[in-house]
């Protein structure tokens, strides 16, 4: 199988005791590669410093919702200076997160959300939307800005609104969560989703997936994901590992770079 775990977390202190080991241990787990998104301004450095360390990590620089209480304007200028790095293909992850009671206002997660939408159109880059229980305003906010183009990571969104975003030029991208008894509902939207709209991920060290949930996660059980996906689609695992590594390539504009 060949496999891309579109969002990891290695920056997380889940990792702090086998961080390099393991991920030096993914290609011969038939991981081919991985993208660390950032969620603060800390996160996003290590991410980057991770991608400058390991030929096959990417990486991704933003504030996450559940992060932006503090957000000053200088922070995008930051963040704009971490993503002149090559490896950076990505502003996220970024969006809004209605979960949380102890979250920053929600005004002020649209703010910020708003802030680095116009950080990654001024960059051309793609972002990386985290959507919980906001789908309305997070979609609403999405429209305002037809030159960015993104994927919902760990989609949790209606069928409906699948449509309107695969309308829009936009990628959803599917968890461990997927093997779990309750994912009916996303597994409707898989079963619709043309598929070269779907991408693949862990968000380890969470979100661990069928049979292994409650233990940490990592990128090599992004299979499991993929497995699922393949059920539903009817195919092979190998072909929805191989067709999910492609769009993720061609997303984060992978491709040209490995070429060069
Ligand atoms: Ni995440």
């Amino acid at each position: 199988m060949r496999l891309f775990d579109t969002h990891a977390h290695y920056d997380s202190g889940a990792f702090n005791g086998d961080r390099l080991e393991l991920l030096a241990s993914m290609p011969g787990q038939e991981v081919e590669l991985i993208l660390n998104p950032g969620c603060d301004l800390e996160t996003s450095r290590t991410a980057v410093e991770l991608a400058k360390r390991f030929p096959f990590v990417y990486a991704a620089v933003g504030v996450h919702p559940s992060d932006c209480g503090a957000w000053e304007d200088d922070w995008a200028d930051q963040l704009r200076e971490l993503a002149q790095c090559p490896k950076v293909k990505a502003i996220g992850e970024i969006g809004l997160d209605y979960y949380w009671k102890e979250n920053p206002p929600r005004e002020w997660q649209q703010t910020v959300f708003r802030r680095q939408m116009e950080l990654a159109q001024s960059l051309n880059l793609p972002v990386i939307i985290h959507d919980r229980e906001a789908h309305q305003d997070c979609l609403s906010i999405v429209r305002e800005y037809p030159g960015v183009r993104g994927v919902y990571h760990c989609y949790s969104g209606s069928l409906e609104d699948a449509k309107i975003l695969v309308k829009l030029g936009w990628m959803l991208s599917f968890t461990g969560v997927i093997t779990y008894k309750n994912a009916r509902k996303a597994l409707e939207v898989i079963e619709w989703l043309p598929m070269d709209r779907i991408m693949i991920e862990t968000d380890s060290p969470y979100l661990t997936p069928e049979p292994f949930r409650g233990k940490r996660n990592d990128s090599a059980k992004v299979r499991y994901v993929a497995e699922t996906i393949a059920r539903v689609k009817g195919m092979e695992p190998e072909e929805a590992a191989l067709l999910t590594l492609e769009n993720g390539k061609r997303f984060f504009n992978i491709e040209e770079e490995r070429e060069q």
